[in-house]
């Protein structure tokens, strides 16, 4: 890349390599006490190495970088280096930092030239599935800078005025009109050079890396996504992860 702070343009894009960052620096408290979230296992397997395995299952994606807790990379190293994972990939860990943006910030640091497609992927979403992470590099391809995989809601949402004591009755100030919202997961896909671009840029606390390509004044463009990419946040979601890898273990017959 002659000018890093340039979207590539398209007809490079659709030949571009593909790296995904995994941020899985977080502790994860909703999910209880106990080893940091990524580490935790689903089946057996760190929920991690599930998550690690989802993105190098594409055959575009040729790096993945896994963000670890600040003072656990030697730890997740050993662990990549115990589970079998492609060959066709390659696989780096950096220690993360205290918010997730700082984690991604720091994966993205650490992205070697040569890759101009980037994933950012949650390392508390395990399960999603390939096709979803090719449904994302395959817009990014077709020249969009930035696009998450998304799906309509269920629930009807409010919002609110916080409570300042959590369980205390909230008004409601609107009912945004539910056809119009979606839920957001990840993989979130970028044009490397805006979501480096928006990296060094935007400040103050995000959610999500296509939030801070929308403060760029760029579009991001939705895909569908898929049930199964669901974030473990809470302990209910790992009885449902767990239930989503016993009906692949029967349907694959392994
Ligand atoms: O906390 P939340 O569920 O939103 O975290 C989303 C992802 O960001 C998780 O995979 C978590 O490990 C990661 N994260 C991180 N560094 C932090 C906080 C969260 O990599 N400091």
């Amino acid at each position: 890349m002659s000018d890093d702070s340039r979207p590539s343009p398209p007809a490079a894009r659709a030949a571009a390599r593909t790296a995904a960052v995994i941020p899985a620096a977080g502790r994860g408290v909703r999910l209880g006490p106990g080893a940091p979230k990524a580490l935790r296992a689903l089946g057996g397997t760190p929920m991690l190495i599930h998550a690690v395995r989802a993105m190098a299952a594409s055959r575009a994606v040729s790096l993945v970088v896994v963000v670890a807790p600040p003072d656990g990379a030697a730890e997740v190293k050993s662990l990549l280096d115990a589970h079998a994972l492609p060959e066709r990939t390659d696989f780096l860990v950096v220690p993360g930092g205290q918010s997730r943006q700082e984690s991604v910030k720091l994966g993205l640091d650490a992205l070697p030239p040569g890759h101009d497609i980037v994933l950012v992927h949650d390392a508390a979403r395990p399960l999603v599935p390939v096709d979803t992470v090719d449904a994302v590099i395959e817009a990014v391809r077709e020249g969009a800078p930035a696009v998450v995989p998304a799906l309509p809601l269920a629930d009807t949402v409010k919002q609110v005025e916080p409570a300042r004591t959590p369980g205390e009755p909230e008004p409601v100030v609107a009912t945004p009109e539910r056809a119009l919202l979606r839920a957001v997961q990840t993989p979130q896909g970028f044009d490397r050079a805006t979501l480096v671009r928006a990296h060094e840029t935007v400040t103050g606390e995000v959610t999500d890396d296509a939030g801070m390509v929308e403060q760029l004044g760029l579009t991001v463009v939705a895909v569908p996504g898929h049930e199964e990419a669901f974030k473990v946040t809470r302990p209910l979601d790992l009885v449902l992860a767990e239930a989503v890898l016993a009906r692949r273990r029967l349907n694959d017959g392994f």
